[in-house]
């Protein structure tokens, strides 16, 4: 099938490589020179394990182009995918300018059935919207239909998401423009949902809120474990036995962050406030979200009698591992408190650090894991990247002004770092020291 994709980013990119290793003609569309040019040369402009390879391999094969002109694309396509982004506006709701100007564009480039399908995570009745735009354009109502397609990848795994995705939602006014989606997605052999334009877009928004709130429900467990002294982990997973319940996304930590859960809870608290329903649960959501790192660094100051002239090594900048966004990355929020409160901070990640360098070139950023604890006063852990996991924490305490580790993902046993002569700080369990 001739497919374009408009908008490159992680959901842009990752659909399209995939369709087109699925042996579709994609042209994908993005209006920034310079990434235009990566793609072309089979470089992925974001890090994505797996991603480039297909790149490479879907250009080589000649299933995917790169232009920068919707309309020339759109001209050529049975189906075009809007995958730009929506991010939160100042007052938390989507800001949809983007879907706005590339529906006008593509409205200018239909000549034949196009089926238009949104990607991008719009506020419920906003496929109705790009429907308008489409139609006040001038394009005859049965030129086109407009299908919302939510998408569900992770970044880190999302190659792997798209390809054995629980589910495909696809929604639609009409059977036939779904029907489409059904040809084009079958060869993946995944179950298919097909539901009207505004179920889709609230599977979506539902979906990642209620994963949010799980994350958000277990670190509430992990506040009143600090102050009962029960443990977190023990507690999470007793809970997740309950094949009701699930282990995922029970994982206790510093809470979440990303591209996702931040825009889209704060997006149907938003779109449920414009329905007129007070969608209180999710306000508290967002609320233990924001105070489990706020509460971390209470302990963390307390302990060493606050911030001022203190200086903290950081562990992990990215929002997850294996990605180096850091959109929401709970290592910001820890960086802005300590300098804040008059501290210095050196910090190491494998991919992110470049990232944080344009916010905060105002911190140190250690070239090698043994480097980021030199001199310092205390030592966090914010992403659990597989190489922390194996480090040799003896080799780092020895570099430390004091041994302290506050462990924000509870990546280690408090039994290794005590052996490893540190104290040991984590989420939701009573404090370890060395035996003197
Ligand atoms: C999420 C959704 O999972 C995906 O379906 C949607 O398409 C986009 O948003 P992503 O943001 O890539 O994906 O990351 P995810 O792995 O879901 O993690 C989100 C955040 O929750 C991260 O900050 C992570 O550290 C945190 N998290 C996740 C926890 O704190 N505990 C957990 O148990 C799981």
């Amino acid at each position: 099938m001739k497919v374009a994709v408009v908008g490159t980013g992680y959901v842009g990119l990752v659909t399209g490589v995939v369709l087109a290793d699925m042996g579709n003609q994609v042209i994908g569309v993005d209006n920034d020179p310079s990434k235009l040019a990566q793609l072309r040369a089979g470089i992925s402009p974001i890090y994505e394990p797996g991603l480039e390879e297909v790149l490479k391999r879907t250009i080589q094969e000649g299933n995917i182009t790169f232009t920068d002109s919707i309309a020339e694309a759109v001209e050529q396509s049975e189906v075009v995918f809007i995958a730009v982004g929506t991010p939160p506006a100042a007052d938390g709701s989507p800001d949809l300018s983007a879907v706005k100007s590339v529906a006008c564009s593509i409205a200018s480039g239909i000549r034949s059935y196009t089926v238009v399908v949104n990607k991008s995570t719009v506020p419920v009745g906003s496929g109705g919207l790009v429907e308008g735009i489409i139609r006040d354009a001038g394009v005859p109502e049965d030129l086109f239909d407009v299908v919302s397609n939510p998408e569900f990848l992770r970044e880190g795994s999302a190659i792997r998401d798209t390809l054995e995705a629980d589910r495909i939602v696809i929604g639609a006014k009409r059977r036939e423009a779904a029907m489409k989606l059904v040809e084009l997605y079958a060869p993946l052999e995944r179950p298919m949902h097909i539901t009207d334009l505004a179920s889709a877009e609230l599977i979506k928004y539902a979906s990642n809120s209620f994963l949010a709130m799980k994350i958000s429900f277990i670190n509430a467990i992990s506040r009143i474990c600090e102050l009962c002294g029960a443990d977190v982990g023990d507690v999470a997973k007793g809970v997740a036995a309950d094949k009701r319940i699930s282990p995922l996304f029970l994982q206790p930590g510093l809470g979440w962050g990303g591209s996702c859960f931040p825009k889209d809870v704060q997006g149907l608290l938003r779109v449920s406030q414009d329905f007129g329903y007070d969608f209180k649960l999710l306000a508290e959501v967002i609320e233990i979200n924001e105070s489990q790192t706020a509460n971390f660094m209470d302990r963390l100051s307390k302990r060493l009698g606050g911030f001022s002239g203190k200086h903290i090594a950081v562990m992990g900048l990215a929002f997850k591992p294996n990605t180096d966004d850091i959109r929401y990355a709970k290592s910001l929020a820890i960086i802005e408190r300590v300098l804040g409160e008059g501290g210095t901070v050196r910090a190491y990640d494998p991919v992110a650090a470049a990232n944080v360098r344009e916010i905060h070139p105002d911190i140190e950023y250690a070239s090698h894991v043994y480097e980021v604890a030199e001199g310092a006063d205390a030592l966090i852990l914010v992403t659990e990247w597989n190489e922390f996991k194996q480090v040799d924490l003896v080799r780092l305490r020895e570099t430390m002004r004091q041994p302290i580790l506050f462990d924000g993902r509870r990546i280690y046993s408090a039994a290794t770092a005590v052996k490893a002569g540190l104290e040991y700080h984590s989420i939701g369990v009573a404090s370890s020291v060395p035996a003197q």
